[in-house]
């Protein structure tokens, strides 16, 4: 008998020691209150959905190997309401080639500033990694015939200096226009990173085009850019003095502006529908309500998006806005790059769809894209969708400089991130898997 009743009391303390561990891995739950007895915590501020269920939408830098350029489905799904938003990267690159093209062709008794017969431009690269950038350099080579194909796909490397044209990421290029063949030389392209590891950096973008100037001068006809940012920078440094037409990419504000000064072009990625969306799959996903709701079905408030601005491949869970090219012919209906877009700017309910708060960070709050046109346009839906969203601003190159204000997940509802490398999405999610 007493044998038996100490076998019970071991048996006892086993169970509860192994009930306090199941607590103590729970970081979901608040620590118990100074004299709270009870066992059963109450639930914390966002519910009793424990992180790793909560929504969870990855943007502007999908996951994904950053030399393959492979997706990364184990971030993509990481649970049933994680989503990617984005831009479709390919058409939006042939897009960027494909306004080059027309504008040489346009332009071509004036283009080739020296008159030596080649065609020469400079590309200054955003980050060698990243499936947007990678995509631009691949589309402004296809459409000026410089692109050199290895294993099926174009080379997306920076060439550093290739006055005699014997670079092995590109080849001389031939396009006949007008019934003449002219040849076109990638002169120069540079993956624009600072020193302390930014990428897509303007400010390096605008040193480097002194440096590729002093080498080239006059041979240097057009100036390609991955981004505004950068190209912005070359603009202003050089290209606006000297007329040559300068393409960027992003339709930010300046750029737009910058069209009647003589840049050449850009292309909108749509960040009015991309911002819109980061947020909305985040709110359908709270409420509870399919996910296409004021997507491409009209929700309560009239909100609805048309298939021609934007895309859903539902096997790599992105969604991905559509681009447009901004010239002189259009620009001035792209003035103002963070006015929200109209058919979905109606204001929700705050009965139907109540208060919800979301971790929301940028990767670089020095990014001319994110910070000036993408974050104020977030700015202006979290109201219409009414939530509340804490925005954390990166430094650009170090992951830890965001997770480490990513403390307490709990005080969430949802989270919206923007990593640094495309491939650290396991830092994101590790925390909310704790
Ligand atoms: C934008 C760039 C920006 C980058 C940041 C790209 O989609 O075009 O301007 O620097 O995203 O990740």
């Amino acid at each position: 008998m007493k044998k038996a009743l100490s076998l019970l009391l071991t048996l006892v303390m086993v169970l509860s020691l192994a009930a306090c561990g199941g607590k103590e891995s729970d970081t979901s739950a608040p620590p118990p209150a100074e004299g709270d007895s009870s066992t059963s915590a109450p639930p914390v501020e966002s519910g009793d959905v424990a992180n790793k269920d909560k929504p969870l939408v990855w943007f502007n830098r999908q996951p994904s190997n950053s030399s393959t350029g492979e997706l990364d489905m184990t971030a993509l799904s990481f649970n049933e309401d994680t989503y990617y938003v984005g831009f479709d990267a390919n058409q939006g690159a042939e897009l960027q080639g494909q306004m080059i093209l027309d504008y040489i062709t346009a332009h071509i008794d004036e283009i080739d500033r020296n008159g030596d017969g080649v065609i020469g431009y400079v590309l200054a690269i955003g980050d060698i990694g990243h499936n947007d950038s990678i995509a631009r350099t691949r589309g402004v080579r296809k459409a000026l015939d410089t692109a050199v194909e290895e294993n099926g796909s174009i080379k997306s490397d920076a060439v550093g200096i290739n006055a005699d044209g014997s670079a092995s990421a590109v080849k001389d290029g031939k396009l006949t226009i007008g019934g003449k063949e002219y040849t076109v030389r990638e002169l120069a392209s540079q993956e624009m990173k600072n020193s302390a590891g930014a990428t897509w950096d303007a400010a390096t973008a605008g040193n480097t085009i002194n440096t590729w100037v002093s080498t080239f001068n006059d041979q240097i006809d057009i100036v390609a850019s991955n981004n505004d940012g950068m190209g912005m920078a070359m603009f202003n440094t050089w290209s606006k003095e000297n007329k040559v037409p300068t393409f960027g990419y992003d339709a930010n504000s300046d750029a737009v502006a910058a069209i009647a000064d003589g840049y050449g072009g850009t292309i909108s990625q749509h960040a009015d529908v991309q911002a819109y969306l980061t947020l909305r799959v985040l709110r359908n996903a709270l409420d509870g309500v399919d996910i296409d709701s004021g997507i491409g079905t009209a929700d309560d408030a009239g909100n609805v998006l048309s298939n021609d601005v934007f895309k859903y491949v539902d096997s790599e869970r992105s969604y991905y806005a559509l681009n447009v090219a901004v010239t002189a012919e259009n620009y001035q209906d792209f003035t103002d790059a963070t006015k929200t877009y109209a058919p979905v700017s109606n204001q929700l309910d705050a009965t139907a769809h109540p208060t919800k708060s979301v971790w929301l960070n940028i990767y670089n709050a020095a990014d001319n894209f994110l910070s000036a046109t993408y974050q104020p346009l977030l700015q202006n839906y979290d109201d219409l969708l009414n939530l509340n969203v804490e925005y954390i601003g990166g430094d650009g190159q170090t992951e830890g400089n965001i997770t480490n204000r990513l403390g307490n997940p709990s005080q969430y509802d949802a989270f919206a991130i923007n990593m640094v490398k495309t491939d650290n999405a396991a830092a994101y999610t590790g925390l909310l898997s704790q």
